[in-house]
């Protein structure tokens, strides 16, 4: 009976991957890895979301303008409100529980660039031209061309807020009727390779304070830069002997931003400096134990003094986020950035995959290679693919 069921599914999907890989291994000219049709819209899809400046708190429009194109495109589209004027989207076809959820971002950092395609060079660029409008465009491009092989079986979300934290994501997580997923494909730049896991991230401040003076009489006031300085040191100390691991390296801490005081000839009466720590092993409670501990002396002495050291904590943090990469043809990676994949809490599997480097990501020369776009279409259909077939054999043996 299920196998009756299942089986014009697996032999749909055979066929389809078996298409896929003629044009996977025989991309006989550059240009025509997909069809014009279907790499023309790509495009389109891609130039529109990246022409809509989406900074993240300034989302609306993008997400107006993909609800309106996937409505369009007979997908059923729930918006949720995460904050004013900021929606996650939510589209499928005839059914809204779903084995699988492909998902991508919609906000990007600041400041603003204007798109370009260079027919030259074939790069496409602009702000989100990588992260990550070229995954959304790319899982729309996929989703649309497995849609009816898939009966419907698949969902596309994408969330807001992602470089800031994550609420977008995390309000889905926490949406009362949301739907559990078996298996989710995240799409993020990761060179089109298929990441095995990232570093968890804590991030801190450590706030000194003292007392002003003239600073031709130190004596009388007690200097928070001092004090910070110090904390500085021990920390310089400890994130030497931070915990590592084979899989993620060595975890690393950043000193982000350092102010206090101000001005040269007066005791500085406050000083912050804002950390963030990348965390190749154990846990952020870890973490943040050993901190506590390397700071109490310059805490204790501070005090002593009539000043302080506090330390403040952004959140509670993440340890290491495993991700499933047991998909053959992809090359796989770790990689030291966060993404939304521990902000969507259940048993899913996890895949995370994107065209486009991260090392470009932020930066003013954000671009990508149209092939790499247009091959990323390809790749997340063999993906879906996969794991979709992996899923059902896997059922079929429980
Ligand atoms: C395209 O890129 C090439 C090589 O970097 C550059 O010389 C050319 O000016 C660019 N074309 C446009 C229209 O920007
Ligand atoms: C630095 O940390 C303080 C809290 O101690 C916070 O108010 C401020 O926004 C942080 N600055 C940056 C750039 O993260
Ligand atoms: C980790 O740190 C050690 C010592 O600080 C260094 O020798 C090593 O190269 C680092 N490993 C990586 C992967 O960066
Ligand atoms: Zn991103």
């Amino acid at each position: 009976m299920k196998l009756w069921r299942t089986l014009p599914l697996i032999v749909g999907l055979v066929s389809l991957a078996r298409a896929d890989q003629v044009a996977l291994h025989e991309p006989s000219d550059e240009a025509s890895l997909l069809s014009q049709a279907t790499s023309d819209e790509l495009l389109y899809i891609h130039r529109t979301l990246i022409e809509i400046e989406s900074i993240t708190g300034n989302e609306e429009k993008v997400g107006k303008w993909l609800e309106s194109y996937l409505k369009e495109k007979d997908f059923t589209v729930e918006l949720q409100e995460v904050s004013s004027k900021r929606y996650n989207l939510l589209a499928y076809g005839k059914k809204r529980e779903t084995t699988i959820l492909v998902t991508s971002h919609i906000d990007t950092v600041p400041p603003f660039w204007p798109y370009y395609h260079n027919k030259t060079t074939d790069l496409i660029g602009g702000r989100g031209s990588v992260d990550a409008k070229a995954s959304v465009a790319a899982q729309i491009m996929a989703v649309r061309g497995l849609k009816d092989q898939l009966q419907d079986d698949l969902s596309l979300l994408f969330v807001v807020g992602e470089e800031t934290g994550g609420d977008g994501m995390r309000a889905f997580s926490e949406m009362e009727d949301r739907p559990e997923y078996d298996i989710v494909i995240f799409g993020e730049p990761t060179e089109s390779k298929l990441v095995c896991g990232h570093k968890g991230m804590l991030g801190f401040s450590l706030k000194a304070t003292g007392k002003a003076a003239h600073s031709g009489y130190p004596w009388l006031g007690v200097s928070a830069n001092d004090v910070l300085v110090e904390a500085l040191e021990s920390m310089l100390v400890l994130r030497k002997r931070l915990p590592w691991s084979e899989k993620y390296g060595n975890t690393t801490m950043n000193f982000g931003k350092v102010e206090g005081g101000v001005a040269a000839n007066v005791v500085a009466e406050a000083a912050e400096a804002n950390m963030s720590v990348r965390i190749a092993a154990a846990t952020p409670q870890i973490i943040k134990s050993m901190i506590v501990g390397a700071l109490e002396g310059v805490k204790s002495k501070a005090q002593e003094l009539g000043g302080d050291l506090e330390i403040e904590w952004v959140s509670e943090g993440y340890a290491p986020v495993d991700i499933d990469c047991d998909v053959e043809g992809f090359e796989t990676v770790t990689v030291n950035y966060g993404t939304d994949v521990p902000n969507l809490k259940g048993n899913h599997k996890k895949y995370l995959y994107g065209p486009g480097s991260i090392f470009v990501a932020h930066s003013d020369h954000e671009a990508l290679k149209k092939k790499d776009l247009e091959q990323a279409v390809l790749d997340f259909r063999r993906l879906i693919i996969a794991t979709s077939m992996m899923h059902h054999d896997e059922r079929e043996e429980t």
